[in-house]
């Protein structure tokens, strides 16, 4: 296979405000990355319409989009060298979506594990878009013919079925090598971050109790609560991973602790062992704070600015599209379309 020249495609949904999960699982891997290959960051806002969407809804889609790219910024992505844009501002998203829906089987799409969570008891009742879904997601990455995404531990199986889609596409119409196979980049500590008040359940932006996540726009006396009071059981910090097992709540402010002073578990577990979770707290607290603080207080800034941020968006769309389109075009002739070449 030829290789393919690297470049990394990530993106985010803007429905809600982002939390400490999105945070360590993907933007700050994101962060590091733009240093080592070209990076494009995208605000997904086709995915943010598969659950809510209408009349009600619009204002909060437009004000969550500009809160999603100003996160990004906030966190580090220096747009001037990695492109941010949203994918409604680029159409070859939604075009290739419709030639890989019809190369993706419908089998494949019934084993993701995600739209049997989000569809939830009523899947009758669930839209088509939340079905195809990781469709338009392996159409977001190999629109960009991108080799890396760099995401959190639950969008594993969307990656390995993006995977399955180029490998089908390079098959079905004999090009071995037009597509890459992109490659899942969970990295970290921290890519599967936990709920406070749930070691079993995922931290997560549609969690109803707020005590649950940490939000990246949370100022720092709400942190500091929400950390003293997440749930853990009564022993004391252990000293070894191995001695972990069956503590998912221990186990999980842990990971947050070692992604956020960017430190292995096991050096974390060193220092701390033996000790009890109270002061471990009020550290972990200290330092959430230290480090999230002047992530919200540039979301802040940015956001007094919307123009400015829609200034961004389209200048990385412009950036994004001048990528695409010219793949776009020679998949077409390769799918057989007549029109102009
Ligand atoms: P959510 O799952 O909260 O709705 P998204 O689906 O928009 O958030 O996820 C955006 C990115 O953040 C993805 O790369 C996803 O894997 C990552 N992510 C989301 N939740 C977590 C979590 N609890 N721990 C680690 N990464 C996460
Ligand atoms: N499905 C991803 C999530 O829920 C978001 C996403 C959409 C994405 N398109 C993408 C992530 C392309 C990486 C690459 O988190």
């Amino acid at each position: 296979m030829t290789a393919h020249p690297n470049l990394v495609l990530s993106g985010m949904q803007p429905t809600n405000v982002l939390h400490l999960g999105n945070y360590l699982g993907a933007l700050k891997n994101w962060v590091r990355m733009q240093n080592e290959m070209p990076c494009l960051f995208c605000v997904v806002d086709l995915h943010a319409i598969t659950q809510d969407v209408g009349y009600g809804k619009r204002d909060e889609l437009s004000r969550a989009t500009l809160e999603v790219a100003a996160a990004y910024i906030a966190a580090g992505i220096d747009p001037a060298k990695s492109p941010i844009f949203n994918q409604a501002q680029v159409p070859e998203h939604a075009e290739l979506a419709w030639i890989f829906a019809c190369v993706a089987r419908l089998g494949w799409l019934d084993r993701m594990t995600q739209f049997k969570e989000k569809s939830g008891k009523h899947k009758e009742r669930a839209s088509v878009g939340l079905y195809t879904y990781p469709v338009l997601m392996a159409a977001d990455i190999l629109v960009y013919k991108a080799t890396h995404v760099p995401v959190g531990e639950d969008q594993k199986q969307h990656l390995e079925l993006a995977r399955d889609i180029a490998q089908k596409f390079n098959n079905d119409f004999a090009a071995p090598d037009f597509f890459p196979l992109p490659e899942p980049v969970i990295t970290g500590p921290a890519t599967r971050v936990m709920s406070l008040r749930d070691g079993t359940k995922k931290m997560s932006k549609s969690d109803e109790s707020d005590y649950s996540r940490i939000n990246l726009t949370d100022d720092a006396d709400a942190i500091a609560q929400k950390i003293r009071k997440a749930r853990t059981d009564p022993n004391p910090l252990p000293a070894s991973k191995k001695e972990l097992e069956g503590r998912a709540e221990a186990e999980n402010l842990i990971n947050i602790y070692a992604a956020l002073a960017d430190e292995t578990a096991e050096s974390v577990i060193t220092r701390f062992a033996g000790q009890q979770f109270s002061g471990f707290k009020n550290e972990l607290a200290e330092l959430a704070v230290a480090k999230l603080s002047p992530v919200a207080s540039e979301m802040r800034r940015l956001l007094a600015d919307p123009a400015e941020i829609e200034r961004i968006l389209k200048t990385g769309a412009q950036k994004a599209r001048a990528i695409a389109t010219p793949i776009m075009d020679e998949i077409k002739q390769l799918v057989g379309f007549v029109g102009p070449r």
